[in-house]
């Protein structure tokens, strides 16, 4: 099965990504993280995006796409992927329709994650990520059990650099005129499932469970 989770920055992908890919026993890629690692890494890869990144702008497609579809290729991704942030533009949307139709596979269901945008500022405003293992926290909502210390891995705590108010500003700009068309893209295609975000986070969890189940029957 493989999944997209689309929304606005601060909707809730990474939060549960988390949960779901347990749940469906797929793997979660996410090419935010990708460019996270790759950036601390300091490789060539992070140097590209850096840029990008830093003004809440889009990485260029080539250098994306080429990234996600060479991270799907190992064998931790046959049993299908949980994808979170790609595709985010008509062209990677086809071509990641392209390269998994090569492997007679498809996009079983787009799950589009809404949350009203003051909600999101709020959100991403008291967002924690942990810098190992990057799951998100928040100083309110999902508050770590040790301040400052990531439960899952015990890995330290930062806040993004994306997530001043100015740059949130940008991405979610970016989110509405480059995004939400390829949330026109699955509906056509009889794929979307839309999501109510603005709820608690295990009640998100179940709602899309409760989809992802009722629509596969
Ligand atoms: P990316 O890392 O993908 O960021 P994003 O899309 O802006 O989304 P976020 O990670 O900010 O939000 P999220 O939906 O994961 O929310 P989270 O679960 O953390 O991309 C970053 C940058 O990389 C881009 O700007 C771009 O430059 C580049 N990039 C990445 N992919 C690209 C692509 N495909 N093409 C080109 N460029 C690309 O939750 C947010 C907060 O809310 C957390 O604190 C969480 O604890 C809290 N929270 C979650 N759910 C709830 C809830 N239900 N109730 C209350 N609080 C909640
Ligand atoms: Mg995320
Ligand atoms: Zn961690």
């Amino acid at each position: 099965m493989n999944i997209v989770l689309l929304g606005a920055p601060g909707a809730g992908k990474g939060t549960q990504a988390t949960v779901l890919s347990k749940t469906f026993g797929i793997v979660h890629v996410a090419s935010g993280d990708l460019f996270r690692r790759a950036l601390e890494e300091k490789t060539e890869l992070g140097l590209k995006a850096r840029s990008f990144m830093e003004k809440g702008e889009l990485v260029p497609d080539e250098v994306t796409i080429s990234m996600v579809l060479e991270r799907i290729r190992k064998p931790d991704c046959r049993k299908g992927v949980l994808f979170d942030g790609f595709p985010r533009t008509l062209s990677q949307a086809q071509a990641l329709d392209s390269r998994l139709a090569g492997e007679r596979k498809i996009v079983d269901r787009a799950v589009y994650i809404e949350v009203p945008e003051d909600e999101l500022v709020k959100r991403l405003s008291g967002r924690w990520i942990c810098r190992k293992c990057q799951t998100p926290y928040h100083e309110v909502s999902s508050p770590p059990a040790v301040a400052g210390r990531c439960d899952a891995c015990g890995g330290e705590l930062y806040q993004r650099a994306d997530d001043k108010e100015e740059t949130v500003r940008e991405r979610l700009k970016v989110f509405f005129s480059q995004t939400v068309p390829i949330v026109d893209y699955y509906d056509r295609q009889g794929k979307l499932v839309r999501v109510d975000g603005n709820l608690k986070i295990d009640e998100v969890s179940a709602g899309i469970i409760k989809a992802l189940r009722v629509e596969s029957v």
